[in-house]
């Protein structure tokens, strides 16, 4: 049994928390919290123990705090680091490595410069056995995963036809529980994003990868459009179709309409947060022009990771062969099911 602690219970450290304690070969030690609000005892009422850090004890004293962080931390063998974007590195140099702790980062933190978390950005369908023998590795953010899980399948099947990947990112402004961000009535683009570098990191720096970011006010997942340029006739949209077929994590619609009806399907099918953990090809929305095929998938910003992470924590604590690290993750997150009740839900009309 290895002991795991997912310092931070935000978005994505409580739903990596509800997936891995029902993992028997782990134990979660519990959640570092930071802000002495009522989402304490919401972890609490789950059955997890709450520590927080040290020198503000003093603030949680309303609440049945079991200890300090940095005690908990005595006793880990791997900490899920899901804190703001920026507090992963400060933590690593403040926590983990003066404990010579595994560390799992999260989307926010980077793998370049001064503040690199580490020199390696995870992508289970991609680079899962390089996490072998680490202590410090980043998973790709919500984008940066779902771009991986949709261009690695086109190289291997296409190799050098493939001349460029053109993607535009409309991102969400929040997610659906960050009650206390308003949604702005604008749209904003974003300069110099780090989604393409972060997924050159994994996928080789030669990539013809060039990427634009805008972000909508909606908390309803994320949208990629994507063009991808061969150099001679692209293939039709059921060769495409094809390739995703099998393909885990990656689940094709045809009657979607719109993000929303998605996660609202995913409510009524009761799936964990109604996340469906993957993205989804709207395959209505594809078509094979000339050397191009148009491409548009969403990304369930707030699901697509958690998989990733309990993926990436089994690479790192017990080196499983790729094959029985995805098994033993379909067990908890029941993909397969989630991908042929979404592909049901919005089959093709005939
Ligand atoms: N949201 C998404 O859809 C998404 C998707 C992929 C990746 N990510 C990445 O995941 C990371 C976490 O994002 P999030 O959306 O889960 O953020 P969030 O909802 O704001 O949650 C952050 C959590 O971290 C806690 N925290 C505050 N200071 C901390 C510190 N110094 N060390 C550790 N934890 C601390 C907060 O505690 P208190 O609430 O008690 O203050 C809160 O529980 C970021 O790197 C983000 O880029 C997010």
């Amino acid at each position: 049994m290895k002991k795991v602690f997912v310092n931070g219970y935000g978005v994505i450290g409580s739903r990596i928390t509800s997936f891995i304690k029902d993992d028997p070969e782990i134990q979660v030690i519990g959640v570092g919290k930071y802000s002495p609000d009522e989402k304490v005892n919401v972890a609490i009422s789950r059955g997890l123990d709450v520590f927080v850090p040290e020198k503000k004890l003093d603030t949680f004293r309303n609440f049945k705090i079991v200890g300090s962080i940095e005690s908990a931390l005595n006793d880990c063998d791997l900490v899920i680091d899901a804190a703001p974007s920026g507090n992963g590195y400060i933590n690593k140099k403040n926590l983990y490595e003066p404990k010579k702790l595994m560390a799992i980062y999260q989307g926010g933190e980077t793998i370049y410069g001064e503040k690199a978390v580490s020199d390696l950005l995870f992508n289970s369908r991609v680079n899962y056995t390089k996490a072998f023998g680490k202590k410090h590795v980043m998973q790709g953010s919500c984008n940066v995963t779902g771009i991986g899980r949709i261009l690695q399948p086109l190289r291997e099947k296409y190799g050098d036809r493939l001349v460029r990947f053109d993607v535009i990112l409309v991102r969400r402004w929040a997610d659906i529980e960050q009650t206390n961000i308003d949604l702005k009535d604008t749209i904003e683009w974003s300069e110099n994003p780090h989604h393409a570098d972060d997924v050159k990191s994994y996928l080789g720096k030669e990539t013809p990868l060039f990427l634009r970011a805008i972000k909508v006010p909606t908390r309803q997942m994320h949208l990629h459009i994507v063009d991808i340029r061969f150099k001679d006739k692209a293939p039709k949209p059921s060769e495409i179709l094809e390739i995703f077929k099998n393909e885990y994590g990656v689940v094709t619609l045809w009657t979607a309409k719109g993000t929303k009806e998605v996660r609202d399907f995913a409510n009524t099918m009761n799936f964990s947060f109604t996340d469906t953990n993957m993205v989804h090809i709207h395959a209505n929305m594809i078509e094979s022009i000339e050397d191009t095929v148009k491409l548009m998938y969403s990304d369930d910003q707030t699901g697509i990771v958690i998989p990733e992470n309990h993926m990436l924590m089994q690479a790192m604590l017990f080196q499983r062969p790729y094959e029985e690290a995805f098994k033993h993750a379909e067990g908890l997150f029941h993909m397969e099911e989630k991908k042929k009740a979404l592909q049901e839900q919005f089959a093709k009309k005939v």
